[in-house]
Parts: structure tokens; sequence; C-alpha cells
């Protein structure tokens, strides 16, 4: 049978980009799933570590991203939800994987060199600062490989910026099974959802993202009617003030155009959009049709969000359940590669 896995980092209440690019995709593969199918979703604590953040803030986000799976639909009783941290395997696989990965090939990702050129500011690092960097960054990709391979998973559902961690994680199992003369980790499929990379509402050149400074740049799941429609409102298109598809020259028009197209019931494409009776229009009207079909989608989930962050007893079976089946999801994964490696 197939295994869906996939992951998201407890950095903040998932935002648009998420929803879209992975979090809804997650929800209807486990919908679509046939029975033997297994689903594993990950709240990737250690991964969140690479950042620094004041103290208590780490479990807030925790508590906050599970009560966001459940609020967009995902179901404990079929898919196993868990925090990484609380699966060791995660980690030993790890290490055991980072002995047979190439540092060549991790210099070369993209998520790397950003950071190696910029900082968090965005102005240019020095021989100096590019030495602090730290070690958890350059090997997050390590981390993220094991994730995957620790469960056997076959098919993983992510955005775009994730399609280069997807290619390292099949170049582990080249190397570890080459290495140790076997076949028992299982190279992964990457699903892209439709939309596959939703961009900034206030520079349409760049993913949407929670290390963005301005908050104007995202709509998080819990944001209300109100604060929603004045995020899109203001969101930066162009001069023109008439609606055209023109993805190259009109970047924030094209967003907005692609927002809308994701939800059309008729599965019309973003052109197609602009071509009916959006063609000519004011850019105000299709703001106001973009702000209408995203409340509509996310204020179901608001309204579960916050029914979840308050039945606390219930939240925590969840976590100390998935983290059991996780274990046992890991534990036959394990004993093949602690025999292979001989620390059996
Ligand atoms: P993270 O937490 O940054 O993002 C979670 C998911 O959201 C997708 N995403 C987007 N999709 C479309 N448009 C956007 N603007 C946008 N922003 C984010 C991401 O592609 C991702 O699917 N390294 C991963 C977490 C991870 C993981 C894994 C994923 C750890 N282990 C194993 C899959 C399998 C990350 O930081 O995602």
């Amino acid at each position: 049978g197939r295994v869906i896995f996939s992951g998201i980092q407890p950095t903040g209440v998932p935002h648009l980009g998420n929803y879209l690019g992975a979090l809804q995709q997650w929800k209807l593969m486990q919908d679509e799933a046939e029975p033997d199918t297994k689903l594993i979703f990950s709240i990737v604590d250690l991964h969140a570590i690479t950042v620094p953040r004041p103290k208590g803030l780490l479990s807030q986000w925790k508590r906050e991203m599970i009560a966001a799976l459940l609020a967009i639909g995902l179901d404990p009783a079929r898919s196993t939800i868990f925090y990484q941290s609380m699966v060791s395997a995660h980690s030993e696989l790890q290490w055991i994987l980072s002995c047979t990965a190439s540092t060549g090939y991790l210099s070369r990702m993209t998520q790397w060199k950003s950071k190696m050129s910029m900082s968090d500011d965005a102005s240019l690092l020095d021989e100096k600062a590019k030495k602090g960097l730290k070690h958890g960054l350059f090997s997050y990709p390590i981390l993220q490989a094991a994730d995957i391979l620790v469960h056997r998973a076959t098919h993983v559902p992510v955005g775009e910026d994730q399609r280069q961690h997807l290619e390292f994680a099949r170049e582990c199992v080249t190397n570890f099974n080459h290495a140790y003369g076997v076949s028992h980790l299982v190279a992964p499929s990457t699903i892209l959802s439709p939309s596959k990379r939703v961009m900034s509402l206030t520079n349409p050149l760049q993913k949407m993202s929670k290390s963005d400074p301005n908050p104007n740049s995202r709509i998080l799941l819990t944001d209300t009617p109100d604060i929603i429609t004045t995020k899109i409102k203001s969101s930066l298109t162009d001069s023109v003030n008439s609606v055209s598809w023109d993805p190259v020259g009109r970047p924030g028009v094209a967003n907005l155009l692609s927002l809308l197209a994701h939800f059309d019931p008729a599965g019309r494409s973003p052109a197609a959009l602009a071509e009916g009776e959006l063609a000519g229009k004011p850019l105000l009207d299709l703001k106001r049709r973009v702000a209408e079909v995203v409340n509509d989608e996310l204020g179901p989930v608001r309204e579960r969000f916050e029914e979840f962050m308050g039945r606390r007893e219930y939240v925590d079976q969840v976590i100390a359940d998935g983290a059991s089946d996780a274990r046992r999801s890991a534990e036959g994964t394990m004993e093949l590669v602690r025999e292979a490696v001989e620390l059996g």
C-alpha cells in the first residue's frame, strides 16, 4: 500500500500558502485514500529549533499547529498526527543518513545558499557572520529525509519550495542503499498541489512566508473576515485599474487571479477567469471576489481552530496516540537499518 507522509514547522499559525500548497492537499488525500493507505503527518518541532525564538513560544506554536491540523479536517482516527521530537527514530536515522550524505550536495541547496548570502533583514552577510551560521540549518535537509524515509513514505505532498529537499531525500536513499548493499530505504515521489507557490500579498515576486516581517504579506488561517478583507484589498497590484491576465507584467493581479481560480467551483484557469465576467473590471472587483472566496473557505476553519484550542484533554490524547502510532511505524525501518549498519 501507499504511505503518504508530510511535515510542517510549528512556527506560528499556518498561512494561506501552507494551506493551499500543502494542508488542503493532505486533507484531500486523507479523504480519498484507499483503506490500505497509511497517512502520517508530522509537526516538525526539531526543524523549528534551527531558528532562535523567545522562551515559551515553541510550546504555544505546537499547540496552535495541532489545533490547525484538526481544524482543517485531519482525522486522528484515520491519519497519524504527531510531534517529531516524540519519535526519537527520526533523529537516530538522521545521524545514520548524515554518514552517507555528501556536504557538497548540502551546500548547493538553495535554502542554505540563501542563508549564506543574506541575513534575515536582507543585508549581505560578511565572512564572520557566515561562519556563525548554525550547523542545524546546514543539515536540516538530512533530518527532513529521515522524517520521510523512516516511515517508508511513497508520496509526499508539499509546496514548490520543498521540491529540492525531496530530491535530496531520494539522494539519501541511493547513498544509503548503495553504501550498505541493501534496498531497505524507499524513494518517495513528490506530490505538488495545483497552488504550489502562493505569493506574498505585499510583494508578489516573493512566496508567502511565515518569516516575512510584514504581517500584511500573508493571510493566517485564524484571521477574521475583516482582517482578510483588509489584507486583500490593500495587496500590492499595479497602476492599471482593470483586470487582465499577464503573470509576467502584472504579478500582483496574477496572484489574485490564481487564488480565485483555486476556489473556482467550475475549475476555470486564472486566464479564463480574467477573460470572463471580470475582464476589464476595476481591480477592486477582483479583490472583493477573492476576499469572499477566501472568507468562505477559512470561516469554518477558524471556528474549529478555536474549538480545538479549548479542548486540551482531547488534544493531549491525540498527541500521545499519534506518537505511539508513529513510533510503531518507524520501528520496522530502524530494525532493518540498524542491522545493515551493524548497530543492531
Ligand atoms: P513549512 O513548514 O515551511 O511549510 C509547510 C508546507 O507549506 C508549503 N508552503 C507553501 N506552498 C505554497 N505556497 C507558499 N507560499 C508556501 N509556503 C509554504 C511548503 O512547501 C510545505 O509543504 N521543511 C518543511 C517541513 C518538513 C517536511 C518534512 C515536509 C520537515 N520534514 C518531510 C515534507 C516531508 C518546511 O519547512 O515546511
